[in-house]
């Protein structure tokens, strides 16, 4: 069995069309050997597509698709060293656990043996050890989802790759289970492709994500510096709840811009942006309430307060709009009608470069 290691992938200026219907719209990315990054996006922005151009399922209407530096452009699935761990995990249900993390080497033609050999292994890897004999109707959905994570890591693919391997499992086992697929990643240095909706998971689990959006790349780039400095108001509003509020660049100076949030002036980093007007997108943890009459603060009056167990979810009524601020330690109720002032946090405000 060829054991590679680790690859590279990496997509030059890649379109794929069905018919009149373009999917992936001239995307150009590259996930380094040993690196897991994240495709996320909503629905339909052409993730699942990216990700089977990557496998082989899908071939390319136009560009170049390059694994390990290789050009596989052309390639059929079976001819690339690549395994995908489907949504609905897709096992076979009348063979049992070990039946299915063994099927690929056992296509491959390796002995009954040598197969179970490594299945083995692989199911002992992802914490299986004590189930080969059962049927995946007699599993929980986060073992099934290890049977095939299991059966996908089997024969030691250069790149794995896995389309929202989560979505059926319930809030806290999503949790769990994708740190047990971030570990193992890292402890086998895999390249791993990771598709998902749910930026939370993105940001958990990501060297580098892919922000996708009506089939072009939105933004890339570490998940820090994406919810810091997105690149639009897209990515803004899409990684991190953003109150996205219009405001006037006043002066721009020494790469800093002093900025009119209504009556109240912030000092924040330029970005490239000149005088006029823009947008800012404020985090909901970056609002601060105070006392009515605050000099310096934007006066405002309370709309609405939900009680969420840890936190507060507040919605403000200001002259630049209403604003959503959440408050994190244990807090008072504050009732709608009441006149407060909103002031802004040091971090958590950034200009936005492209409307
Ligand atoms: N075989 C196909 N024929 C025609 N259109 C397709 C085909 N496959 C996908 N599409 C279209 O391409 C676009 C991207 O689809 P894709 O499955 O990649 O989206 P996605 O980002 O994975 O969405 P989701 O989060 O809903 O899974 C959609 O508009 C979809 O309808
Ligand atoms: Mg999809």
């Amino acid at each position: 069995m060829a054991k590679a290691g680790p690859a590279s992938v990496e997509f030059r200026n890649v379109s794929m069309r069905y018919g009149a219907v373009t999917a992936v719209d001239n995307v150009n990315f590259t996930i380094k050997a040993g690196e897991l990054v994240t495709l996320l996006g909503p629905s339909g922005c052409g993730k699942t597509t990216t990700l089977r151009m990557i496998a082989g399922l899908e071939i390319a209407s136009e560009g170049q698709i390059l694994i390990g530096g290789k050009d596989v452009t052309k390639l059929s699935a079976a001819d690339r060293d690549v395994s995908m761990v489907f949504q609905s995990y897709a096992l076979f249900p009348h063979m049992t656990v070990l039946e299915n993390a063994a099927y690929g080497p056992t296509v491959k033609g390796l002995s009954k043996a040598d197969a179970a050999r490594m299945a083995l292994e692989k199911l002992e890897l992802v914490g299986l050890k004590g189930f080969e004999g059962r049927y995946p109707s007699e599993l929980s959905g986060g073992q099934q989802q290890r049977v095939a994570v299991a059966r996908a890591l089997v024969l030691e693919p250069q790149v794995l790759l896995f389309d929202e391997p989560l979505s059926n499992l319930d809030a806290k086992l999503r949790r769990r289970v994708r740190e047990e697929i971030r570990e193992l990643q890292q402890d086998l240095n895999l390249t791993v492709a990771y598709v998902t909706h749910d930026q939370e998971e993105a940001l958990a689990v990501s060297d580098r994500i892919i922000v996708m959006s009506n089939a072009r790349i939105a933004q890339q780039g570490a998940p820090r510096s994406l919810y810091e400095e997105p690149a639009d108001a897209f990515v803004a509003d899409f990684i991190g709840d953003a109150n996205l509020v219009d405001v006037t660049v006043r002066k721009v100076a020494g790469g800093h811009a002093d900025v009119s949030i209504g009556s109240v002036t912030v000092s924040l980093p330029a970005r490239g942006l000149a005088p006029g007007p823009a947008r800012v997108a404020i985090r909901p943890e970056a609002l601060l309430i105070g006392e009515a009459g605050k000099p310096g603060a934007l006066p405002g009056k309370i709309r609405k307060c939900a009680y969420l167990g840890n936190h507060l979810d507040i919605m403000v009524e200001t002259e630049v709009g209403e604003l959503f601020v959440v408050q994190y330690g244990a807090r008072e109720m504050l009732e709608p009608g009441l006149p407060v002032t909103i002031s802004f946090a040091s971090s958590g405000l950034t200009l936005i470069p492209s409307a």
